[in-house]
């Protein structure tokens, strides 16, 4: 197989565990286990302590499967397939949905398997550009004027990576008919669901909207449990959730039994996982939003709808590259400069899930002030 490599992951694989000061990440801080077990059901707390380290069910624990399909309107447990994270998920869905021949949809700027592993299989990708000046808006009828006979999918990702774009319910509710007038798949990828900057304006969830809508869900993110490498596809399609389950017998067979249950453990708990991360995340957005209102336009942003992260940009002559480069290694700072997504233009990541982020926020403006004044 050939794939180009994963920019934003070789960029982490030489930084994230190098530096003082994280900026850029897009997970929640990871909660710790000992707290979390503490919160399992008795029934939970039973399967933990009597749990044995063998291979588990294919498709995922019946009780996960239940759990995670009470998070949807529509789907049964039969509607959920568990994977290894949501990477895994997008890896086999694009296997088990696209081909030579093929034609997909993609969003862009975008998490790079979102289209990269359809271009892999074989696909011809067309990427749908988004623009700050419309606030990354996702315009429907843009998406349906795409469409081809030979389109089989389209993909989104809403709350957005990287720009914490959040589209509007008018859009989604279009969006959805245009793809079901068009007998194609959405594959939505939810996984900063839950992360809403305002909660009402959290959208119906992919599987929920249309027959051939697929969830991509994990609780790497707004669960705060990256470690556990569970992620999920939901679909009411369930010839998805069939060709997903034969291709994933040769992906990773079935999930890590531990991670199965602390993920039911997790789920169950989820108010209480979901407040903890609102807030870690609503609280450090609110520190960037102070620093973009008084750089007197030195950083600019659309601001984000919801996600654990945003697209702001560095108003200056220098590209930001160069800034972020000299960040790094003058300040341990790092922030994802827009080219890990392909971008060009200046602008860069910055994630809102991780302690410490005032630190580093810190150093990046007295960083910003002293290079530019
Ligand atoms: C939009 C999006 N989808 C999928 C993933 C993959 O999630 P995981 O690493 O938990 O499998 C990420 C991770 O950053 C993401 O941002």
């Amino acid at each position: 197989m050939r794939i180009a490599d994963f920019a934003l992951e070789r960029f982490f694989a030489r930084w994230e565990f190098a530096v003082e000061h994280l900026l850029c990440a897009s997970d929640v801080e990871g909660w710790p286990m000992a707290e979390l077990l503490a919160r399992a059901d008795p029934e939970a707390r039973a399967l933990w302590d009597g749990l044995r380290l063998g291979y588990t069910e294919s498709l995922g624990h019946p009780l996960l499967r239940a759990e995670i399909a009470g998070l949807y309107e529509t789907a049964a447990p039969d509607d959920v397939l568990v994977f290894a994270g949501a990477e895994e998920a997008i890896y086999v869905l694009a296997h088990a949905l696209l081909g030579p021949g093929d034609h997909a949809i993609v969003a862009w700027p975008a998490y790079q398997s979102l289209f990269e592993v359809a271009r892999s299989a074989g696909a011809d990708v067309t990427l749908l550009e988004l623009h700050e000046s419309d606030g990354w808006r996702l315009d429907p009828e843009a998406v349906r004027r795409e469409l081809r006979p030979e389109t089989r999918v389209v993909v989104v990702n809403a709350p957005h990576n990287p720009t914490g774009m959040l589209p509007s319910r008018e859009d989604w509710r279009d969006l959805a008919r245009v793809c079901a007038d068009a007998g194609v798949h959405l594959v939505s990828d939810e996984v900063y669901r839950y992360l809403e900057a305002d909660p009402s304006d959290r959208l119906t969830a992919g599987c929920d909207a249309l027959d051939r809508g697929i969830s991509i869900g994990v609780m790497s993110k707004s669960f705060a449990m990256a470690g556990l490498r569970i992620g999920w596809i939901a679909t009411r399609d369930r010839t998805v959730i069939d060709r997903c389950a034969r291709l994933k017998d040769y992906t990773s067979i079935c999930a890590s039994a531990p991670s199965e249950i602390l993920a039911l453990v997790g789920l169950r708990a989820r108010a209480t996982v979901l407040e903890r991360s609102r807030a870690i995340v609503a609280g450090n957005r609110a520190l960037f939003a102070e620093l973009i209102a008084g750089s007197g336009g030195r950083f600019a942003w659309a601001p984000p709808r919801g996600g654990s992260i945003a697209f702001p940009r560095l108003d200056a002559e220098e590209p930001i590259d160069a800034f972020a480069a000299a960040l790094v290694e003058e300040e341990g700072v790092l922030i994802a400069p827009g080219s890990v997504f392909g971008h060009p233009g200046n602008h860069f990541r910055v994630g809102f899930g991780r302690d410490g982020f005032a630190a580093g926020l810190a150093r990046l403006e007295a960083f910003a002030r002293k290079r530019y004044g």
